[in-house]
């Protein structure tokens, strides 16, 4: 590699390693409340409703910032919404550590769930615009390995807090509770975040579409990462002229429900993504590990061990989604999941019931263990980091943060509704919970199959076409205008 590529390379991936910033808040927010839902039950005498909705209230917000930043990112750029994402984030982690009533705390999470949602959309949308084909797989991969670091992150904060109080619920500092600590904590990410968004530079493919040209070419200068900016310019530009013509990629609008195919085909590929269950492993796996037998401090250390394999195989996706390719990928992790997802539900229906719970008799443990493992890391090399790169790059220039706001809120629906129905569903059965997530991984094989074709090392504009092209020449008969 030639040293004016590497001065490049490093440019880029600087940048996209700070968009990516808004992923660890997505993951560190979202997943913090893990360790305060005790505490906050107790200090505010909550009944079971009034605790899932404190919970629940954040994805809600998630959902509906993420529906809007696609807007907010087309009106006002790209760097303006990650700044509107950080104060979000700040004021919700203030107005959460100090909340007076559980009310109070639901709606502050509300607002910390716009900041979520926003940041789903932005990073993705901001690090498929600036990087270069040939490193795209590996930066919006930055997104994932983000999330799953402000996941540990929370995890771990929120064990060091509850350690150091002697309890989640206990006086700490200033004698406010641990769990405050917990909430208030997340102020220093969110700083750090609209600090490094001020310093950032617009996305070009925003600049062009904004017909902003001299300082699209500024930034393509600056960023390196493209042989030839009036080349580059020129193929975004053409994409962007076509789009205005053709109506068929201009609008969301246009087909089934009112959607254009390729958006279906975005929230399609967000919502296999959360109904294989994988955010059950993250937000119930405490309960899940005392199922199989382990006590509550083993589980605990489990679910942190489960968030590092999480960042390492994340890692091995990094390495791979160039070289291997996203459709690839996607039909491993399916495969992977489907098996892993089949074993547990076998597993489960050799449980005995011991005082209203499910035990599972000795040989049956570590076979459900190992593979609740073996999904972990299926999703994590393939549909958690994946979906977020083709996210980023599938829909034109001209609809794509818009499109990528209505897919993640898709995502954030999906993400809702599997969290809220696994208690009821883990109820009925254990086998039928383990079974669905095992049905919809086997269909989200045949989805990518029908509807995914490869997308690495093409151009942003190019991948657009290339996913439009497979969706006109599927077998199954999807409505066009
Ligand atoms: C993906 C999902 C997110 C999940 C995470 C776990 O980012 O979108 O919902 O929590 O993967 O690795």
């Amino acid at each position: 590699m030639n040293t004016q590529r590497r001065a490049s390379n490093g440019k880029v991936i600087g940048l996209a390693t700070a968009g990516a910033v808004g992923g660890f808040l997505f993951g560190f927010d979202s997943s913090v409340v893990n360790g305060a839902v005790d505490p906050i039950e107790k200090q505010f005498d909550l009944d079971p409703t009034l605790t899932g909705l404190a919970v629940a209230s954040a994805l809600i917000g998630c959902a509906i910032g993420a529906y809007f930043a696609g807007r907010i990112a087309d009106r006002y750029g790209r760097i303006p919404a990650m700044v509107i994402g950080a104060i979000l984030f700040l004021v919700s982690s203030i107005g959460s550590g100090l909340a007076f009533s559980v009310w109070d705390l639901i709606g502050w999470r509300l607002v910390g769930g716009l900041g979520i949602g926003l940041a789903s959309v932005i990073a993705p949308t901001y690090i498929a615009e600036i990087s270069p084909a040939r490193l795209r797989g590996r930066l919006a991969s930055l997104q994932q390995l983000a999330i799953v670091t402000g996941i540990f992150a929370a995890l771990l904060s929120d064990a060091l807090f509850a350690n150091a109080a002697g309890g989640a619920g206990e006086p700490f500092w200033l004698s406010w509770e641990a769990w405050r600590w917990m909430f208030l904590v997340c102020a220093v990410p969110a700083i750090v975040y609209g600090g490094i968004a001020l310093t950032l530079p617009e996305s070009p493919r925003y600049l062009l579409l904004k017909e902003r040209d001299t300082d699209a070419r500024d930034v393509l200068e600056r960023i390196g990462g493209t042989h030839d900016p009036d080349e580059a310019i020129a193929e975004i530009k053409a994409d962007i002229a076509k789009d205005k013509q053709n109506e068929a990629t201009a609008t969301l609008k246009g087909a089934a429900l009112g959607l254009k195919p390729i958006v279906w085909v975005g929230i399609a590929l967000s919502v296999f993504q959360q109904f294989v269950g994988i955010n059950v492993i993250f937000y119930y796996s405490t309960t899940l590990w005392k199922s199989v037998g382990f006590d509550e401090s083993a589980s605990l250390t489990i679910s942190v061990f489960t968030s590092v394999t999480n960042i390492v195989v994340t890692l091995v996706a990094i390495a791979l989604v160039d070289r291997i390719g996203r459709r690839i990928l996607l039909l491993i992790g399916s495969v992977g999941m489907t098996v892993s997802l089949a074993t547990m539900a076998i597993a489960f229906s050799q449980a005995e019931i011991v005082k209203d719970a499910p035990v599972l008799p000795d040989a049956w443990g570590p076979i459900a263990l190992v593979a609740a493992n073996v999904f972990v890391i299926s999703f994590g090399v393939s549909w958690g980091p994946v979906v977020w790169v083709l996210l980023g790059e599938i829909f034109p220039t001209k609809i794509r943060a818009r499109a990528l706001g209505v897919a993640a809120a898709a995502q954030w629906i999906a993400n809702f509704a599997i969290t809220v129905s696994f208690p009821q569903l883990a109820g009925i059965s254990l086998v039928l919970t383990y079974g669905l997530y095992a049905l919809f991984a086997a269909l989200s094989f045949v989805f990518v199959f029908t509807f995914i074709p490869e997308t690495k090392g093409v151009s942003l504009e190019e991948a657009g076409r290339l996913v439009g092209g497979r969706i006109k020449r599927a077998p199954v008969k999807v409505p066009t205008e």
